[in-house]
C-alpha cells in the first residue's frame, strides 16, 4: 500500500451553544442545530510524503487533525491511518502516530523535558536501550543538550516545541502530526524546525502533516497542499500548481538603455498595463493568460537594451492572503442598512 492517510467523506458537526436569547435556561435548553465543520473531506497522503494542510481561521484544520489522531470521533466517513481507523484503535493506534500542537503542550509545566520522557517510554512499551539511544539521538539533532534539564516553564517557545517535537519522536512514529507547529516563533527558530521536520521527514520516511498559517512552512516543507475553506476542500495538488491555476498577473521592470525597434516596443507597452514610469525606468504588469514571462522577456529583449530586468510574480504568501480575504467576504458580505 503507498498510502499512509486514506480519508473518504468525513463530516464533522458541533452542537451550537445558542442561548437563543433564553438567557441561562437557553444553555441546558436541548439545541438539535449543529455547526457542520467538515463536510465529505477525502483525500489520501503517501508514505513519507509532507502534506501541508492549510485554510482560513476556522476552516477545520484542527477539526481534521483531531479526528485523524482518534481525540474527535466523525459524524460519518472512513479515515484509514497506517491501516487503523483512529478513533477505534486508539491505543495500539497511538504507537504509530506522534502529535505536536502548537498551542497544547505534552509537557508538564514544572519539570524539565528530561524526566517527562521516560513517560512516554512507558506509555509506548519501549526497552530501556532503544528508549536511550533514541533520546540521545534526537536531543542532539534537535540541538537541545543545553536545555532539556531545565524546567518547561523557564524554556522560550522555541526552546519548548523542540522538546515536544522529541516528546513527539521518541518512539519513532510512522505518521507525525503537525498543528502549527512554527505558531509564535522568530524567523530563525522557524527556520531551524523546518529543518528539523525536513531531517527527520527524510531520514526516517516519516509521513507528515502541517497545519500552518506561515506559507513560508509550506514553500519549505510541502510535497502537496490541501486548502481547506468553510470545512470543504477547495484545492488538492502541488504548492506550484495553485500558484499557476490563481496568479494571473505578473510585474516586469527593467531600464532602457537603447531603443532598437521602435514599433515592437510600443506595441508591447500597448500590450501591458503601465505601472511606473520615470524617465527610462518601467514598471509593466501583464496578463499571464495572453503572455507567459519568458515571451514578454524574449520581445523586450528582441526590440531594447535593457538593465536592471526583473519578472516578479506574486508569493505564495500574497495569493492565499488574497483568498482568505476574499473568502472572509464572501462569509461576511457587507449588510446594507435596513430602510
Ligand atoms: N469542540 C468544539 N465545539 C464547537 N465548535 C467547535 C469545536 N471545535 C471546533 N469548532 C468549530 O469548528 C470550526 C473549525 O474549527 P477548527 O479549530 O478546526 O479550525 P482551524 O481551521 O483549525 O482554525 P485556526 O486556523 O483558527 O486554528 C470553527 O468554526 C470552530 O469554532
Ligand atoms: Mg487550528
Amino acid at each position: 500500500m503507498t498510502e499512509s492517510i486514506i480519508v473518504e467523506k468525513l463530516n464533522k458537526s458541533f452542537p451550537i451553544k445558542s442561548t437563543n436569547g433564553k438567557g441561562l435556561f437557553g444553555i441546558f435548553a436541548k439545541n438539535k442545530q449543529r455547526f457542520q465543520a467538515l463536510k465529505e473531506v477525502s483525500f489520501s497522503v503517501k508514505h513519507g510524503e509532507i502534506l501541508g494542510y492549510i485554510g482560513p481561521n476556522g476552516a477545520g484544520k484542527s477539526t481534521t487533525i483531531k479526528t485523524l489522531t482518534g481525540i474527535l470521533t466523525p459524524d460519518s466517513g472512513k479515515v484509514s491511518v497506517e491501516g487503523f481507523t483512529p478513533w477505534l484503535d486508539r491505543m495500539e493506534f497511538t504507537k504509530h502516530i506522534g502529535v505536536v500542537f502548537g498551542q497544547r503542550s505534552l509537557l508538564w509545566w514544572d519539570l524539565p523535558p528530561k524526566d517527562i520522557f521516560p513517560l512516554y517510554k512507558e506509555i509506548y512499551e519501549i526497552p530501556k536501550e532503544q528508549f536511550e539511544n533514541r533520546v540521545n539521538y534526537l536531543v542532539e539533532k534537535f540541538e537541545a543538550q543545553d536545555f532539556v534539564n531545565t524546567p518547561t516553564r523557564k524554556l522560550s517557545l522555541g526552546q519548548r516545541m523542540r522538546c515536544e517535537i522529541i516528546a513527539a519522536l521518541i518512539h519513532k512514529p510512522k505518521v507525525l502530526f503537525l498543528d502549527e507547529p512554527t505558531i509564535g516563533l522568530d524567523a530563525i527558530a522557524k527556520e531551524k524546525m523546518r529543518s528539523f521536520i525536513q531531517e527527520i521527514n527524510q531520514k526516517e520516511k516519516t509521513t507528515v502533516v502541517l497545519t500552518t498559517h506561515d506559507m513560508n512552512d509550506i514553500e519549505a516543507l510541502a510535497d502537496k497542499i490541501i486548502v481547506l475553506d468553510q470545512g470543504s476542500i477547495i484545492f488538492e495538488g502541488k504548492p506550484e500548481t495553485f500558484k499557476k491555476m490563481h496568479v494571473k498577473e505578473a510585474v516586469m521592470s527593467f531600464e532602457v538603455l537603447e531603443v532598437k525597434e521602435s514599433n515592437e516596443f510600443i506595441s508591447l507597452l500597448a500590450e501591458t498595463k503601465q505601472v511606473v514610469q520615470e524617465g527610462n525606468y518601467y514598471e509593466v504588469s501583464f496578463n499571464l493568460d495572453k503572455m507567459t514571462a519568458q515571451q514578454a522577456a524574449s520581445r523586450l529583449f528582441a526590440c531594447c537594451n535593457t538593465s536592471s530586468f526583473q519578472i516578479t510574480e506574486p508569493t505564495l504568501e500574497e495569493i492565499i492572503k488574497e483568498f482568505y480575504e476574499r473568502s472572509q467576504k464572501l462569509q461576511n458580505p457587507s449588510r446594507k442598512p435596513k430602510a
